[in-house]
């Protein structure tokens, strides 16, 4: 059996997880589906990269010790591979000590090899990007990356050895023309490193939050250096065992390491060299994909031009969100994430497309021949069923081939390729009509199955794009999950007993606009509700869509009238003459507000400074203490009890909406 390693990046754990995060972890996803479908023994990593100076800080500022930080935000990128549907076989944290033993290894043999040497770095360093810009490549003496303010940092650090490299690196990429894919990156990495290296400072002591240094524990690793080794480290390198020197052989170094385009030098040119400095083989390939952009810019989370992976799954199923994502993409260029891109492809791939070959493959059968898959013979069949038959066979070919290649965008071009002829075919053959005739027994028999097959293999050639629509598919057709190494046309048994047709993907109605305001935080419009019948003598009665319930229960528009959102303490002081208030100054994200809130008795002001805050934004200001009050702190308390702050993970930004 085929052994098969593929990672994402590990990711930085300073902020939430967004649809950048969420795109690489699916397309990484859809691709170990694909070679497990074909047979393969695949062992698939993400993770989280939790060292760096900017973990620390951004844990500072949320008041929390950093190890509890970064218990955190893991978790909610675990969460998010939980919410995904992702089939990884491991996470790593950088802060395991798996890790630690692994990346020490690594550095005592790079060490041993006579590669690391003490100097003394000063440059300009962006603790956003974690790197030491070039001062030529400054803009207006900020990160050329991110925009970010550098700081002058002089101090001790060991070097990397990197210009001994780069004979080396050149015959790697010579000998290797598919190391980096697309072809261009490699082209972008071999020109530069034709223009020579220059050795790489690889340690800080400006810091401690980092894995330290081998003999040297003033020091702690650059966090390159820390997280690159993360994918051997899975493979349980550095712990000295049986069984881990069995599973580096099995996938080491058939790996393919999936990256957005902005760590391709990491990955391409650091890994290779650390890797040949410790005497091992550096990894199969690299695969580089291109940006989700919002607005115009790169969405990220330094920028805050986000999409949350979360709002869009709840509008368009995991299903649409992983389609879209990977569909939208083509390898290695760029997309826009845009709610009208969305929802088009959403509605005319998915719900007419797709939808309506679900629902006319299966309705047929269900209607002519009592859900049960009629004989049809080969010797029966007319040149239009063969075609159909060959139309498969080529996009079976076709698909397998492109996700080969991780070309996912095109595999799914190649499916709707088919899943179009399948419908065509359909309408061409009239099915409708055909029933009305026992004369045209053998030809409906033939579109039937033919139909029924067709979309038993469209089942299959999605599911690793779309694994719980092809599960639905083939519940709908009565039929098991099928391996593509044997996926062929013709292999529906007749006789196979249909399940219940359900709509697979119902029309999304939704406006852009509407779809906007979810995707921002904004609360909804109103909807406009009828107005109750104008019969003079009518009592001026509220909108019914806005009304309780009478049973208890309120409707979803009425909750989201309320505007929850995450707020930031900045100042806290006691109201005079006060027992209970407490008067805040809060960031609300969009404006700074104050607040009284009743928590005196059990919070001092000291303790509330720096809080992340739950508060009801959009409430009339209100007159208190001679005071004005802009809003509401969320506290939860007994009858008798002091008050309990509402908590929110302190990495959400200030107004994030909470609801
Ligand atoms: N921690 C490093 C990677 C270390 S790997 C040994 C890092 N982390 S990150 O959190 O910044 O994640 C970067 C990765 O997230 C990108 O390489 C890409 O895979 C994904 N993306 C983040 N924003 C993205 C977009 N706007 N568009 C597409 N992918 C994006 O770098």
């Amino acid at each position: 059996m085929t052994a098969s390693f593929i990672t994402t990046p590990i990711y930085y754990i300073n902020a939430q997880p967004h649809v950048g995060h969420a795109y690489t972890t699916m397309l990484a996803d859809a691709i170990a589906r694909s070679q497990r479908l074909m047979g393969e023994d695949v062992f698939f990593l993400t993770g989280t990269d939790e060292h760096g100076q900017k973990v620390a800080r951004a844990a500072q500022k949320a008041g929390l010790d950093t190890k509890t930080f970064a218990d955190q935000v893991s978790s909610t990128f675990r969460q998010m591979c939980a919410d995904l549907s992702i089939s990884n076989d491991d996470f790593i944290r950088t802060t395991e000590p798996r890790h630690y033993a692994a990346a020490q290894e690594i550095w005592k043999r790079v060490e041993k090899a006579g590669d690391i040497y003490k100097g003394e770095y000063e440059g300009w360093y962006c603790t956003v990007d974690e790197v030491f810009v070039p001062e030529a490549q400054l803009v207006d003496d900020k990160c050329p990356t991110c925009g970010s303010k550098v700081e002058r940092l002089k101090e001790e650090s060991y070097y990397f050895r990197l210009s001994k490299y780069q004979p080396k690196l050149l015959d790697w990429y010579r000998d290797h023309p598919d190391f980096v894919q697309p072809e261009f990156r490699l082209n972008e990495v071999r020109t530069f490193v034709e223009a020579g290296l220059q050795d790489l400072s690889i340690s800080r002591t400006s810091f401690t939050w980092g894995i330290p240094v081998p003999g040297d524990p003033k020091h702690v690793m650059y966090v390159w250096f820390d997280a690159l080794t993360n994918y051997l480290t899975a493979l349980g390198f550095g712990s000295g065992t049986p069984e881990a020197e069995t599973r580096i052989a099995k996938y080491w170094p058939t790996v393919t390491h999936l990256v957005g385009k902005e760590i391709v030098r990491q990955h391409a040119l650091y890994w290779p060299a650390f890797l040949m400095s410790a005497g091992i083989t550096p990894p199969r390939r690299i695969i580089a994909h291109g940006f989700w952009m919002m607005g115009g810019a790169k969405m990220s989370k330094s920028l805050g031009n986000v999409a949350r992976y979360q709002v869009y799954k709840e509008v368009f199923g995991l299903d649409g969100l992983r389609y879209f994502a990977l569909r939208e993409m083509p390898l290695g260029q760029d997309a826009n994430f845009s709610d009208e891109a969305i929802l088009t492809r959403f509605n005319a791939d998915l719900a007419n497309d797709l939808g309506n070959l679900v629902s006319r493959a299966t309705t047929m059968v269900h209607r002519y021949r009592d859900g049960v898959i009629p004989e049809a013979p080969a010797d029966k069949a007319q040149p239009l069923d063969r075609e159909l038959d060959t139309s498969v066979a080529t996009a079976i070919d076709a698909v397998k081939a492109n996700f080969q290649a991780h070309q996912v965008s095109l595999a799914l071009q190649d499916t709707w390729t088919l899943v179009r002829q399948v419908n065509k075919y359909i309408v061409e053959r009239e099915p409708w009509k055909l029933a009305k005739d026992v004369k045209n027994t053998d030809v409906l028999n033939q579109t039937l199955y033919h139909g029924a097959d067709a979309l038993r293999v469209i089942a299959a050639l999605v599911d690793p794009v779309m694994p719980d629509a092809a599960a639905r598919i083939r519940r709908m057709l009565g039929v098991n999950t099928e391996s593509w190494t044997t996926l062929r046309a013709g292999a529906l048994a007749p006789g196979t007993k249909l399940g219940d047709v359900e709509p697979l993907f119902p029309r999304i109605e939704k406006t852009v606009e509407e779809l906007r305001n979810m995707s921002t935080g904004n609360e909804s419009a109103p909807t406009p509700s009828p107005a109750p019948a104008a019969a003079p003598t009518a009592p001026a009665s509220p909108a019914p869509a806005a009304s309780p319930a009478g049973d208890g229960h309120i409707a979803i528009d009425d909750f989201m009238k309320v505007e929850l959102r995450v707020a930031k303490v900045l100042e806290a002081e006691a109201v005079p003459k006060s027992k209970k208030l407490i008067k805040l100054k809060v960031d609300a994200g969009t404006d700074q507000r104050t607040i009284l809130a009743g928590i005196a008795e059990a919070y001092t002001p000291e303790e509330l400074v720096g809080r992340t805050i739950v508060i009801v934004a959009n409430l009339k200001p209100r007159p208190m203490m001679g005071m004005e009050s802009q809003g509401m702190v969320l506290a939860a308390s007994t009858e008798t009890g002091p008050p309990s702050l509402v908590a929110v993970d302190p990495s959400l930004p200030a107004g994030a909406r909470v609801r």
